[in-house]
C-alpha cells in the first residue's frame, strides 16, 4: 500500500543562508571519546602527535564543521591547567560526572592540534561547576592572548606560539541539572554566568558566548530557566543552549519517529522565551541558539551506566551506543529540524564524535567504522549548500502516543542560486506504507537529477558493526526522477532520502 507526499518547493520559501556551523559535534573526556578514540599513541594509523589518523579521516568525512570541547558534565570538575605543559608532569585526576579517572595526556593544546588537523573550527567550555571567573579569564588567556603575558607565555613554552583564536565559549554545561557538579539555581548561574562573561569581553569584546539553556524541555524549570538567565545575561551573551537527546522507549515506534516534532517545539520555545525577554528589555539584538548537545541516546541502557565505588577506570567503555537504520532515519529528521530553523539555531554539535554515542567507532589497535547515524549527518553536510527553503508538504499522518497526530513526512531543502543546486532532504517516517513523492519543480526553472539516495533497510534494527561495516548505508534510488518538470517517486517506509537536482549547463 502506498500514499502520497506533496512537497511544494520554491525559492522564495527562503529561511536564511545555509551555516556551516550546523554541522558540529561534540569530542568530551568520556568513556572512549578521547582515549582510544581521537588519540591512540601506538595504534597502527597513529601520526607524530598520537592521533589516529583513520578517525582524522573518518571526521573529514562527516563534514563536521566545529567541535565543542572537552565536556560535557566533564568539565564541570575540570582544572584546564591540569591538561598543559610536559605531559609527564601532569596529574591524574578522578572524574566525578563519569566516575573515571584521567590522566590529563590530552588538554588544550593537544586538542587544538587535533582540530587543526580535523579542520574542524573550536568551541571551548568552561567550568562554571567547581570554578568561575578567574579560571575563565586564565584559560582564555592562556588560549588566546598573544605572547608577552604570563599565561601566554607558558602556551608558548608548552609548544603553542600563536594564539589558539577560540571563538565559541560555552559558559559551563547544563548549569540547571542537579546531576551537575556544582549545579546552580538559576538565578545563581545567570549572576556567575553575566559576571564571566563580562570579564571574558574585557578581554576580548569580539568573543562568541554561550549561556546554558535547559539540559532538555522536560525539565521541571525549563522556561523559567531560560528567562532568569537571559534576562541578567541578555547583554552580554550572544546564543543559548539546548541540549536533547531522544531514543525508543517502551517498543512505542512512531513516538520515537516523531521526534523531530519535538525539536521543533523546543526551538520555537526557546525562541520564544529569549524574544520575550528582548521586548521586556527592549533591545534590538536577538539570541540565538546554540544546540551543542543533540543524538539519539539509549540513556537507560547498560551501555550508560558509569563505574562504581572503588572502581575509576581510565576510558572506560561508556555510551557506546550501536545505532539501527530507524536511529539514523531519527538524526536525519533532527538535521532537518536544525536547518529548518537556521534563522535562529546558529550553530548545533551532534553529541557525541567518537565512541561515545557516536556516528564514529573504533576499536583500540584496530578498525574505525561508520554507524548507521554518518550517512545522513555527512551527506547533508557536504550538499547543503546556498539558502535553506522552508518546503510546504501534504502528507499522511499517523498517530503516536508522545505527540498525537505526526505527518508522515518531513522535508527541507536548500538552494544554491549561483550553481542552480538544489537539494531534497526528505523522510518518511510513517512505519506502514511508501509514500509517492510528487513536487513542482516549476519555481527554479529547468532542473535535471543529479541523484538520489535514500537509507533504509527492510530491518529497522539492522546496525552496522566492525565486520559488517556496511549492513546500512544509503543505496541509489533508482524510483525517483523527474518527468515534466515534477519530481516523482517512491520513499519506503522507515527511510531517510536525499535528492540533488541541478540547472542544465548551459
Ligand atoms: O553527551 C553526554 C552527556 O549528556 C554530557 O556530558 C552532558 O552534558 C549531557 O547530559
Amino acid at each position: 500500500m502506498s500514499s502520497q507526499v506533496t512537497l511544494t518547493l520554491n525559492p522564495a520559501f527562503r529561511v536564511a543562508p545555509v551555516r556551516r556551523r550546523t554541522f558540529g559535534a561534540f569530542v568530551e573526556h568520556l568513556g572512549r571519546c578521547v582515549y582510544s578514540g581521537i588519540f591512540e599513541p601506538g595504534h597502527p594509523t597513529a601520526d607524530e602527535d598520537g592521533f589516529r589518523t583513520d578517525v582524522l579521516a573518518l571526521t573529514r568525512e562527516l563534514g563536521v564543521s566545529s567541535v565543542r570541547y572537552p565536556g560535557g558534565n566533564f568539565v564541570s570538575g575540570y582544572r584546564w591547567e591540569d591538561g598543559v605543559g610536559p605531559v609527564e608532569q601532569r596529574p591524574a585526576r578522578h572524574d566525578l560526572a563519569w566516575h573515571s579517572t584521567d590522566p590529563n595526556t590530552v588538554g588544550l593544546d593537544e586538542f587544538m592540534a587535533w582540530a587543526k588537523k580535523a579542520e574542524v573550527e573550536p568551541m571551548y567550555a568552561i567550568n562554571l561547576g567547581t570554578r568561575g571567573v578567574e579560571e575563565a579569564l586564565d584559560v582564555l588567556q592562556y588560549a588566546n592572548a598573544p605572547q608577552g603575558i604570563a599565561l601566554s607565555d607558558q602556551r608558548a613554552e608548552n609548544g603553542s606560539p600563536e594564539p589558539h583564536g577560540i571563538r565559541m565559549w560555552c559558559l559551563g554545561n547544563e548549569m540547571d541539572g542537579p546531576w551537575q557538579t556544582g549545579h546552580k539555581t538559576a538565578e545563581e548561574y545567570a549572576r556567575l554566568a553575566t559576571e564571566t562573561a563580562r570579564a571574558m569581553r574585557q578581554e576580548d569584546p569580539d568573543l562568541e558566548l554561550i549561556a546554558c539553556g535547559s539540559s532538555n524541555s522536560q525539565m521541571p524549570t525549563f522556561g523559567a530557566w531560560e528567562k532568569a538567565v537571559l534576562t541578567e545575561a541578555y547583554d552580554h551573551v550572544d546564543m543559548i543552549s539546548a541540549h536533547v537527546y531522544y531514543s525508543e522507549k517502551d517498543d512505542d515506534q512512531a513516538s520515537f519517529l516523531a521526534s523531530a516534532d519535538d525539536m521543533d517545539q523546543f526551538i520555537d520555545a526557546v525562541v520564544a522565551t529569549a524574544d520575550h525577554v528582548r521586548a521586556t528589555l527592549k533591545r534590538d539584538k536577538r539570541i540565538m541558539i546554540s544546540f551543542d548537545e543533540w543524538n539519539v541516546w539509549y540513556q537507560h541502557r547498560a551501555e550508560s551506566r558509569p563505574p562504581s565505588g572503588d572502581d575509576w577506570p581510565v576510558a572506560p567503555v561508556l555510551l557506546e551506543d550501536t545505532y539501527n537504520a530507524m536511529d539514523a532515519v531519527v538524526v536525519g529528521n533532527l538535521l532537518i529540524s536544525l536547518l529548518r530553523h537556521s534563522d535562529r539555531v546558529a550553530s548545533a554539535s551532534l553529541a557525541q564524535l567518537v565512541n561515545v554515542i557516536a556516528p564514529i567507532m573504533t576499536e583500540p589497535g584496530g578498525a574505525a567504522w561508520k554507524q548507521t547515524t554518518f550517512h545522513p549527518f555527512a551527506l547533508t553536510s557536504q550538499h547543503a549548500k546556498g539558502e535553506v527553503l522552508d518546503v510546504r508538504l501534504a502528507a499522511p499522518t499517523f498517530e503516536n502516543a508522545r505527540f498525537g497526530t505526526s505527518s508522515a513526512a518531513d522535508a527541507v531543502a536548500t538552494w544554491d542560486e549561483e550553481s542552480g543546486d538544489l537539494a531534497v532532504f526528505v523522510v518518511n517516517r510513517g512505519n506502514q506504507d511508501a509514500l509517492d513523492l510528487d513536487a513542482d519543480l516549476s519555481a527554479f526553472g529547468e532542473l535535471e537529477l543529479v541523484e538520489a539516495v535514500t537509507l533504509h533497510h527492510e530491518d529497522p534494527y539492522a546496525a552496522n558493526s566492525k565486520d559488517a561495516p556496511d549492513t546500512v548505508t544509503p543505496q541509489p534510488n533508482e524510483n525517483i526522477r523527474v518527468e515534466g518538470g515534477r519530481l516523482v517517486g517512491s520513499l519506503p517506509e522507515i527511510s531517510w532520502s536525499l535528492v540533488r537536482l541541478s540547472r542544465p549547463a548551459a
